[in-house]
């Protein structure tokens, strides 16, 4: 299958697509997680995208769309992928569709999660993500880590966000609204759109994604 998630920032998609990829298996494919990887190693990209991210703009989309490309060019998403905050505006949805259509494939599903905006606030706030691998995602006290401040996947050490502060989130849900809200009604159009609640336990919102996903294919 090939799913582009959608939803506010802190909405749980990184959380969700960890499940949902095992799932489907069909890799999970993070621009956000891509960028702070090549943050952490230092690479040129790292450093065009660090101030952009840091100010809770979106990197340029000269940047985010070849990156994107490449990843999704790697032999284990020859058959699918799972895309989590890609696209990220009406220019990138459009650049991916022209991707797709050249490799004579399409999307399945854009799994659009709805979760109100005190919700998120919440969730961001108590957000530890681990210095190995930013896509090992925990929350403080709704998805607590075995030892605190320890990554139960490998042990790496946890951390909070650089964009996780109250200024930078308020600008990354001022951006959402503004500039990715419209890949929804961009997708409406195809009959691609499946809303759900992103609500509840963790659990929860993956049996419901993958009812929804299943009911989509039908
Ligand atoms: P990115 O990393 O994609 O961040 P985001 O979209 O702001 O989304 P988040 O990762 O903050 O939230 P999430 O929905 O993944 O939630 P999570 O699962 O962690 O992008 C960061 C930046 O990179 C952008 O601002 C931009 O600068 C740049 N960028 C990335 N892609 C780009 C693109 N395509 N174009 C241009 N720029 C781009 O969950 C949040 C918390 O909630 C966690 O603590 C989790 O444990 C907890 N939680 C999850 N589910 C539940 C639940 N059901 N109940 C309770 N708590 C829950
Ligand atoms: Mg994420």
């Amino acid at each position: 299958m090939r799913i582009v998630l959608v939803g506010p920032p802190g909405a749980g998609k990184g959380t969700q697509a960890a499940y949902l990829a095992k799932n489907l298996s069909i890799p999970h494919i993070s621009t956000g997680d891509l960028f702070r990887a090549n943050i952490s190693q230092g690479t040129d990209l790292g450093k065009r995208a660090r101030a952009f991210m840091d100010a809770g703009q979106l990197v340029p989309d000269e940047v985010t769309i070849g990156m994107a490309k490449d990843r999704m060019a790697q032999p284990d998403a020859v058959g699918g992928f799972l895309l989590d905050g890609f696209p990220r505006n009406v220019g990138q949805a459009e650049a991916l569709d022209g991707m797709l259509r050249d490799e004579g494939v399409a999307l399945d599903a854009v799994l659009d999660l709805e979760v109100p905006e005190d919700e998120v606030v919440k969730r961001i706030a108590g957000r530890r993500i681990c210095r190995n691998d930013s896509a090992h995602v925990f929350h403080v006290t709704y998805n607590p880590p075995k030892t605190e401040g320890v990554c139960d996947v490998c042990g790496g050490e946890l951390y909070q966000r650089d964009d996780d502060s109250e200024e930078t989130v308020r600008t990354r849900l001022e951006v959402y609204h503004t500039q990715t809200e419209p890949i929804i009604d961009y997708y409406r159009t195809q009959g691609l759109v499946v809303t759900i609640s992103a609500l509840g336990k963790v659990t929860e919102v993956t049996d419901r994604a993958m009812e929804a996903l299943e009911k989509s294919e039908g």
